[in-house]
């Protein structure tokens, strides 16, 4: 039996032996982009050094990242799928590629962990107008002694990854699937109806990130050719272990448990109710231990989170779960999980309070929603109608806060179905009429550069510090998020700032762009960062060397901050500040949008 533990010890330990440096985690929340909600892949927060930037380690790096995906979230349930998982990776930098990618995933998988060589199979890109055939990555895996037929070449929509925004670093990818049993496939045909199902899943990704999508929807060339692979923690752990379902693994099979023990007798193990609360409530636990203070809400994260709660309590329902659960569950998930990522035991309070509090509205909200659904459906019934109409399905979201997947999934179950298309132009028009929709949330990103937001990540390392030097010196940085058009930057502090102070915040960061301060930066250890007092809130993700960017004027230093930039050389360029709004996001957590001229 292999645990988590030792896989991802094993993992590192391999990778660290053949040059990779190991970097901590990142945060589930991405820092700085706006063009995702979670960390969806351990590449994401390296998007800079993709493209160029040097990375204060080199060229070689491994690590493990927590991640989310909601995009799957139908699919959760099955054998393989889940929306929260580990991944494990080592990326190249501009340093190795293919040859070297492959034999050293083949190696770990051999050698390291004893898969025998007839126990996979492997894809390759088959070619299209943006890239050519990956003849080559076939090569390598025949003669390492992967057989022919094991040897599947398929296009875009399966071999193809990235980018994690709407631009970015991408590429062709070569993925290995286990077979978990003994089954020999004949064709590529015949793999691809087993694949993902049943015996057969998808346990690593080798990207080969040679190309930057643009937001014309162009591929360019990147300078530098880059390797990002990924290894699924649970899939992996479950099926060497012999099992064909991702819930054997030891971070998932110990809240299923749970979960079967409060549902009605009988319950099996392979019921998808069950196997999606476990998910579910696993993927809120980790959001909502996130120090950022994530909250459920009808926005961004806090909505994603909030459908993973009240699905997790309408499944919960469907196998005879009675009452309060989701602590229970939560429970069972910090024992599991918190080891590894301590931020759950320390949040483990508020954990505990939003569970509950989203539970307690929805539990009655879901009763009623419930009622009037029937009615409805009765009605369609009765006039031989087959789709629930999108008016319906919106006043099902807005009365009893039934997210969309919640009413389909109601409709299918007794064989009708909703018009989604409908619902989602009512959504947006009234997102469109409330002010956080309205933002232009999908632009940018960590692969944005461009000179606005460039400017606005220097502004926000002289607002975090301003608002030190002004309000309160125990202030930090709980999240930021850059867009082309505005930064936003959450802070602890539990006070709305008064008119005088943001006042003053403004006039602080405008004195240092009037004063023509240098910004440059210098790579040093994380101890020579904290000497110089640089500001590092995640400190959690940091590696033993970073990069420190200072901004001043002589020997004035205004503000010294641990970063990934891009950031102005001046900060005269930055002309002038001005604060557009502040608001409470959660408790003792306040948030200011700003704007550079
Ligand atoms: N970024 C790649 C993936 O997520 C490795 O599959």
């Amino acid at each position: 039996m292999i645990s988590s533990a030792d896989l991802k010890k094993r993992y590192l330990a391999f990778f660290e032996k053949r040059g990779h440096k190991r970097i901590p985690g990142a945060s589930l929340i991405p820092e700085h982009d706006p063009s995702v909600l979670f960390t969806t892949a351990g590449m994401h927060p390296l998007v800079p050094f993709l493209l160029g930037e040097p990375h204060p380690l080199g060229k070689r790096l491994c690590d493990v990242q927590k991640c989310i995906r909601s995009d799957d979230i139908e699919e959760v349930g099955d054998a393989w799928h889940l929306s929260f998982w580990e991944m494990l990776g080592n990326w190249s930098l501009g340093d190795y590629f293919k040859e070297e990618a492959v034999s050293m995933s083949f190696e770990f998988l051999t050698e390291e962990i004893k898969v025998p060589v007839d126990r996979f199979s492997v894809t390759c890109f088959a070619g299209d107008k943006d890239a050519p055939r990956d003849e080559e990555t076939a090569r390598v895996w025949a003669r390492l002694g992967v057989a022919k037929n094991r040897i599947h070449f398929l296009p875009k929509a399966d071999n193809w990854w990235g980018p994690a925004g709407q631009t970015g670093p991408c590429g062709p990818d070569t993925e290995i699937f286990y077979h978990t049993k003994d089954i020999q496939e004949k064709s590529t045909e015949e793999f691809l109806k087993l694949s993902n199902k049943g015996p057969f899943c998808e346990i690593w990704n080798d990207v080969l990130l040679q190309y930057n999508k643009t937001a014309a929807g162009k591929f360019e060339e990147l300078r530098q050719k880059n390797v990002d692979t990924g290894m699924g923690v649970e899939r992996v752990v479950a099926a060497l272990n012999g099992s064909d379902n991702v819930y054997a693994c030891d971070t998932l099979a110990p809240i299923l448990d749970r979960v079967i023990s409060i549902s009605a007798a009988g319950t099996a193990k392979t019921d998808r109710h069950a196997r999606i609360i476990t998910d579910h409530i696993r993927a809120a636990v980790m959001i909502l231990g996130e120090d950022k203070g994530i909250v459920p809400s009808n926005v961004d994260q806090g909505y994603v989170l909030r459908r993973f709660i009240r699905r997790s309590i309408r499944h919960a329902r469907m196998i005879g779960v009675k009452g309060e659960f989701c602590n229970e569950v939560a429970n069972a998930v910090i024992d599991v999980m918190g080891d590894s990522y301590p931020e759950i035991r320390k949040n483990a309070k508020r954990i505990f309070e939003e569970l509950k509090k989203e539970e307690e509205k929805f539990s009655i909200a879901l009763e009623n929603g419930t009622k009037q659904l029937e009615k409805k459906l009765q009605l369609l019934q009765e006039s031989r109608q087959k789709t629930l109409d999108a008016k319906s399905t919106f006043d099902l979201f807005q009365s009893f806060g039934f997210p969309l997947e919640i009413t389909a999934e109601m409709c299918k179950e007794k064989g009708f179905s909703v018009d989604e298309a409908g619902f989602n132009a009512l959504m947006k028009a009234h997102q469109e009429l409330s002010r956080e929709g309205a933002e232009q949330k999908f632009k940018g990103g960590l692969a944005d550069h461009s000179e606005e937001t460039t400017k606005l990540h220097t502004a926000t390392h002289l607002l975090n510090e301003a608002l030190r030097q002004v309000v309160d010196p125990s202030i930090h940085q709980m999240g930021s998020n850059i867009t082309k058009e505005r930064l936003r930057f959450d802070f602890n502090y539990d006070k709305k700032l008064t008119d005088e102070q943001i006042k003053k915040v403004e006039e602080w960061v405008n004195n240092v762009i009037k004063a023509e301060a240098d910004v440059s930066f210098e790579v040093m250890s994380v101890e020579d960062a904290k000497k110089l007092g640089a500001q590092g809130v995640f400190e959690e993700r940091y590696a033993e060397s970073v990069k420190v960017y200072t901004v001043a004027k002589g020997n004035k230093v205004y503000s010294r901050e641990v970063c990934g930039g891009p950031h102005v050389k001046n900060t005269r360029e930055l002309k002038g500040f001005k604060i557009l709004k502040q608001e409470a996001t959660a408790a003792g957590i306040r948030r200011i949008k700003a704007i550079v001229e």
